[in-house]
């Protein structure tokens, strides 16, 4: 098991947001949190992340327990985590974007370069030089992604990260996805775009109000029709 949620609570001061909540993710998988606006899925990676604060369970991370460790060293440790505002820096070229996100590698986790992310991402080749703020949004989050492989994770947290994309850098990011899969890296979305959600994802998870809803395989949420209507319609 590469991520261990265990009956996680948490919240923002004294705001309970997620209550119990349980979800496993193996290496070479694809999960997905899915859940409307406010249901707890960002809370839920923050956490993984120690970015908010635990009031009950555990956090285990390649057989670790990582829950009493600070930010830092869980990112030290080969979590990768791209936020939904995509924390690029504007005012860097997408070359020093990505060198600002070199780390050593550890672990069993490819080593990423430069070269290897152009060759990933061959849109972003030719824009090396560019400032990073002047990128389209879908290179901006490419950007964001390619930067934390940089810091060779072998599990990727993505928050949101089709928001706001059109449908043919949707399908680039779930290509970008399904690469990092083969290539042994674990990898939890959060998403409220089910169709690319359920379309890259072995696994997925429904949460509500902060309480897991559903856990099964993409394949039965799939056929689940009642329950997407019920969770997951707009
Ligand atoms: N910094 C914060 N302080 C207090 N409450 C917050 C904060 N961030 C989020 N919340 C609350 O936590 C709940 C879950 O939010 P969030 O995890 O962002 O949901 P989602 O990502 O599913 O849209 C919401 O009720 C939200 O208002
Ligand atoms: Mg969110």
């Amino acid at each position: 098991m590469m991520l261990s949620i265990r009956s996680i609570s948490a919240g923002y001061g004294p705001a309970r947001v997620l209550f119990d909540l349980n979800l496993e993710l193996r290496a070479g998988e694809i999960s997905v949190i899915l859940g409307r606006n406010g249901a707890g899925k960002s809370t839920t990676l923050k956490t993984v992340m120690a970015m908010v604060p635990l009031s009950g369970g555990q956090i285990w991370f390649s057989g670790k327990r990582i829950d009493q460790r600070s930010t830092w060293e869980i990112a030290r440790a080969g979590m990768g985590y791209v936020p939904e505002e995509r924390r690029i820096f504007p005012d860097l070229s997408v070359l020093e974007n990505l060198e600002a996100g070199r780390r050593l590698p550890h672990g069993r986790a490819p080593s990423w370069s430069v070269a290897r992310i152009f060759k990933l991402l061959p849109a972003l080749a030719p824009l090396g030089e560019r400032r990073a703020g002047t990128l389209s949004g879908g290179e901006q989050q490419m950007l964001a992604v390619a930067r934390t492989l940089m810091g060779n994770p072998s599990c990727l947290l993505l928050d949101e990260p089709s928001e706001g994309l059109a449908p043919a850098v949707v399908e680039l990011l779930a290509t970008l996805v399904r690469t990092l899969r083969g290539e042994g890296m674990a990898v939890l979305l959060a998403e409220q775009n089910v169709r690319f959600a359920l379309a890259v994802s072995d696994t997925a998870h429904i949460i509500e109000k902060g309480g897991l809803r559903f856990s099964g395989t993409a394949r039965q949420l799939q056929e689940r029709a009642d329950l997407r209507a019920e969770y997951l319609a707009l």
